[in-house]
């Protein structure tokens, strides 16, 4: 037998085992608890919530702009209680966050995906769909795109949300703080699922969402460099140009704008936007969003 068929063959033994990492997981990202709730298979991740720990993970490095990828199947059958969220987020009192919360279900119940968006430690700008797919069967991409000119939610390169810089109206805009990348799936059963009528059960458990497929295309921001330095770095300029400051992803296209009306006239079920129960006059970007 040859060495490299022995190498081969302990590189299979291991994988089966579980015990090989997932190469690109590995170099963007790391399980920030609950280590033992991670499991690896080639190149899928498994992170688990039992009635002893949920699990997330975070990426290694922070962000400024760029386009941020996640394969995700959901949790299988009933996952009613369970939120399985994927997001960017700084860090402080005053953070911003881009937020993909998947709301699980009982079993044949579709889930619900909220988004929302913090500015400067303020949220409260819940956005609700449900899918045009079942996202337990297989996976599917869930995107983040982010530049000095919007905050675009993809799902399948499909647009589901623009959060567009309205600077100009004096509204501000989350440009100026570094992210992170982070995924966690936990226990949400007193709000996530019919207004938190429906329980986790237990006895389901454990409760398992799959990842594949990571991507981060942005600019890394060292916690050494100050944030306006950072802000300076990863902007184009004379001398270099970033992909996201090109005209093209600016503002949606023709396409991907039709694409969005066709989300919100289907698949929409809650708009902050339109809660005049919660907020009696529009929130401010509300009036000016063309969305
Ligand atoms: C968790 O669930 C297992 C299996 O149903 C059960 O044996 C165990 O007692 C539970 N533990 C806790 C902390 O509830
Ligand atoms: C769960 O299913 C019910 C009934 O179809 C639906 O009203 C609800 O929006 C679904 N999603 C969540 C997270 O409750």
């Amino acid at each position: 037998m040859s060495k490299g068929y022995v190498i081969v063959l302990i590189l299979a033994a291991l994988a089966m085992a579980g015990c090989v990492s997932s190469s690109r997981f590995d170099e963007l990202f790391q399980p920030s608890w609950a280590m033992d709730h991670f499991t690896y298979e080639g190149e899928v991740l498994r992170m688990k919530l039992d009635n002893y720990s949920g699990a997330g993970f975070s990426s290694k490095r922070k962000y400024m702009f760029g386009k941020v990828t996640v394969h995700i199947k959901l949790v299988e059958g009933d996952s009613a209680g369970t939120v399985t969220a994927f997001y960017m987020a700084s860090e402080g009192p005053n953070h911003n966050e881009f937020d993909f919360e998947f709301l699980g279900n009982t079993t044949g119940e579709p889930y619900l995906v909220q988004t929302n968006v913090y500015v400067n430690g303020v949220g409260n700008r819940e956005q609700r769909l449900n899918l045009w797919f079942d996202p337990t069967k297989d996976f599917h991409s869930y995107s983040l795109l982010w530049n000095q000119r919007q905050v675009v939610f993809l799902v399948d390169e499909t647009p589901v949300r623009v959060h567009s810089n309205l600077e100009h109206k004096g509204i501000p805009f989350p440009k100026d703080q570094a992210m992170g990348v982070y995924s966690s799936i936990w226990n949400a059963d007193d709000w996530a699922t019919q207004g938190g009528r429906v329980k986790t059960d237990w006895s389901h458990a454990p409760f398992t969402a799959s990842y594949t497929g990571f991507e981060i295309d942005g600019c890394e921001c060292p916690d050494t460099v100050a944030a306006a330095d950072n802000l300076k770095r990863c902007s184009s300029g004379a001398e270099k140009r970033y992909w996201w400051d090109e005209p093209t992803v600016s503002e949606l296209n023709l396409h991907q704008s039709h694409q969005l009306i066709w989300v919100r006239a289907n698949h929409m079920v809650y708009d902050y936007c339109s809660d005049t129960a919660r907020f009696p006059s529009a929130p401010i970007e509300c009036q000016h969003h063309r969305h």
